[in-house]
């Protein structure tokens, strides 16, 4: 798979794909990611790609020239164009798993006020948002959406059955409570039931768990 990012940030989108599974991941040539800076594409001499609202009202719009010129360029017949705004639709795990068989993603990062809509109306295929809250640009959120779509790729993860069995893998339910030794930390006992081998129990208990865990804190979720 290909990810290309487009951000006036590449370091900080780049930096959270640097370490661990994620570039393992990387350097099997599982996923090839490139960061490009808005600014290579702007009109100016001064590098400048955002203006003010039309219409009034505070910060700063990304203009529609360079990322018209940026996208455009970027963009081949199989791409997948990504916008990542708080005004997206929120991401879900079956969401990333489709994204996840695309074979390239550009993926572009908003900033200030947002983006132009022109650009949102002609060369956006999807809005996406991490969340109800609003970071300081797209970057970071182009990070979470590349960690989430790499470590699903074949080979990504050690133990293929980790993306199978963890939470969301069932998008109504949350993952049961895990331990390990010791058995015994500061009094407290890892739950009998796990140390007993009975797998029939063991995924009794983790049902039962997961439930209670997902009516405590996904109540949405449980309905
Ligand atoms: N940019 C700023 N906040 C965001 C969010 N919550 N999701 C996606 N992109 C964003």
């Amino acid at each position: 798979m290909k990810i290309d990012i487009l951000t006036l940030f590449p370091e900080i989108a780049l930096a959270p794909l640097g370490d661990s599974i994620i570039l393992r991941a990387r350097n099997a040539g599982l996923a090839e990611v490139r960061a490009h800076n808005l600014r290579d594409w702007a009109e100016d001499k001064h590098r400048r790609v955002d203006d003010s609202p039309c219409g009034g009202g505070p910060g700063m719009v990304l203009q529609p020239g360079p990322l018209h010129t940026a996208i455009t360029a970027l963009k081949k017949a199989n791409t997948r164009v990504i916008l990542m705004t708080p005004q997206g639709a929120p991401l879900k795990q079956a969401r990333v798993r489709q994204l996840s068989a695309e074979s390239h993603l550009l993926i572009v990062c908003g900033h200030y006020e947002g983006i132009d809509h022109r650009i949102v109306e002609t060369l956006i295929d999807e809005e996406i948002s991490i969340g109800d809250y609003v970071l300081t640009n797209g970057a970071l959120a182009a990070a979470v959406l590349c960690d989430a779509v790499i470590r699903l790729l074949p080979g990504a993860l050690g133990d293929e059955r980790s993306a199978v069995e963890e939470s969301f893998s069932d998008p109504n339910l949350l993952e049961a409570p895990c331990y390990t030794r010791p058995v015994d930390f500061m009094g407290m006992k890892v739950p009998d039931v796990l140390l007993g081998g009975n797998h029939a129990k063991i995924g009794a208990w983790r049902r039962e768990k997961a439930a209670e865990r997902t009516r405590e804190n996904r109540p949405d979720l449980s309905r």
